[in-house]
């Protein structure tokens, strides 16, 4: 994102408030969306980002799209066939500009690029655990991922260009078996627009939508994460095994004198269910638990997110910058906090109350300004955590022309 990972590139926009109605939401109110629209039905919001400036250009996305720590596809429809390539591309790999029914879309722009990572905390009305990322798309005319259904909630803000979209509320959902990509079997648009740049439409999980390139264009989609029940209790029961509380019942090994001999010596012995059923039923968890698991879990960057590497200051200089610009959230960072907890980038901390305020500002603001670090200098050990968190590229000063 910057040369200099010690500087942040640009200050972040603060949390949002629920009850001023938005231009980005047609005019409701994030808490109106929410109640009303959030999860439950589609919304197609023109201009809802009037005199849209697309966040990359087509140029610059291509670039992000030749990383390795940038995720990428190519989805193209040649000679009535879908197929779908990962990147990284360089832009030989690609196909021309002027073939058309081709789209290269690119995973968390926001992680690289200060213009997307500013549209993503526009969507901070629903709560960082449940934003993911921003994916840019770009696609040559006709271009499409074809008509599917995605798992999570998405806005669909067209950047530049034009592309038609057609939605869905069926609910016979079956994909065509054996693609490269999900494509539903049986498609039957019950609505359609063209949307131009600017124009933006949120779709609620599992609706049917097929968006389709008018010419060249881009779109970007603000992208919800929604891990499954079952995925979350794998995670959940691995780090309970390892969560220091509530393993004492697991501590020791099976023991077995008394066991008799055997003349079945393929047979489970019989006590080894027993004490094993024994110690597994005695883990418990209650909501304050699972809350410290989520926060951890949830607050796991993902494998793709590289932090900046910082030149190695002491503490001493860095107190002194801290206090005269401030402290920022990296983009890639991720803060979440609960009443007892506070969560980043996978660690979990236990402040004592003085300091859980100032670390569920910072969470929330994505920012602590020159006066709060100045006013939360003092208390024990967070400057020196501060460092730690900035040397590792979690954190960053404030940009110091602000
Ligand atoms: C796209 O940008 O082409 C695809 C977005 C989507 O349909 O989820
Ligand atoms: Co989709």
């Amino acid at each position: 994102m910057s040369d200099s990972a010690l500087y942040a590139q640009a200050l972040p926009a603060g949390p949002i408030d629920p009850d001023a109605p938005l231009t980005l939401l047609g005019g409701m109110t994030p808490a109106a969306f929410m109640r009303d629209v959030w999860h439950r039905k589609p919304l197609l919001i023109r201009q809802a980002v009037p005199g849209i400036v697309p966040p990359v250009s087509r140029e610059a996305l291509l670039e992000l799209a030749d990383r390795d720590d940038v995720e990428s596809r190519l989805v193209s429809y040649f000679r009535n066939r879908w197929k779908l390539e990962h990147g990284p591309f360089s832009e030989d790999n690609l196909p021309s500009r002027k073939t058309g029914k081709w789209s290269l879309l690119v995973q968390g722009v926001n992680l690289h690029n200060q213009a997307a990572a500013d549209l993503m905390s526009q969507f901070r009305f629903a709560p960082d655990a449940r934003l993911d990322d921003v994916m840019i798309s770009y696609a040559t005319d006709g271009g499409g991922v074809g008509p599917h259904f995605d798992s999570y909630d998405v806005f669909l803000l067209q950047v530049s260009g034009r592309r038609r979209w057609r939605i869905s509320s069926q609910t016979k959902l079956d994909l065509i078996p054996d693609m490269p990509l999900k494509i539903l079997a049986d498609f039957t648009a019950e609505e359609e627009w063209v949307l131009e740049p600017g124009d933006m439409l949120y779709l609620p999980p599992q609706y049917a939508h097929d968006g389709v390139a008018e010419g060249e264009c881009m779109t970007a989609s603000i992208g919800f994460r929604a891990p499954t029940y079952r995925e979350l209790a794998g995670h959940f029961l691995a780090w309970l095994s390892e969560t220091v509380e509530t393993n004492e019942g697991l501590d020791g090994r099976y023991a077995d004198a008394g066991e008799k001999a055997t003349s079945t010596p393929a047979k489970l012995p019989a006590g080894l269910a027993r004490a094993v059923t024994e110690r597994l039923q005695a883990l418990r968890w209650n909501a304050a638990l699972v809350s410290e698991f989520l926060g951890s879990h949830l607050s796991e960057p993902k494998a793709s997110v590289q932090f900046n590497e910082v030149e190695e200051i002491t503490l001493k200089q860095y107190l002194k910058l801290a206090k005269a610009h401030g402290v920022v959230l990296a983009p890639g960072t991720i803060a979440l906090y609960d009443r007892t907890s506070f969560f980043l980038n996978g660690e979990a901390y236990e402040p004592p109350p003085t300091l859980a305020m100032w670390l569920q500002r910072l969470a929330d603001n994505r920012q602590l300004t020159a006066k709060e670090v100045n006013a939360c200098a003092s208390l024990p050990d967070l400057m020196d955590t501060f460092h730690d968190w900035t040397m590792e590229g979690w954190l960053q000063l404030a940009p110091p022309s602000v």
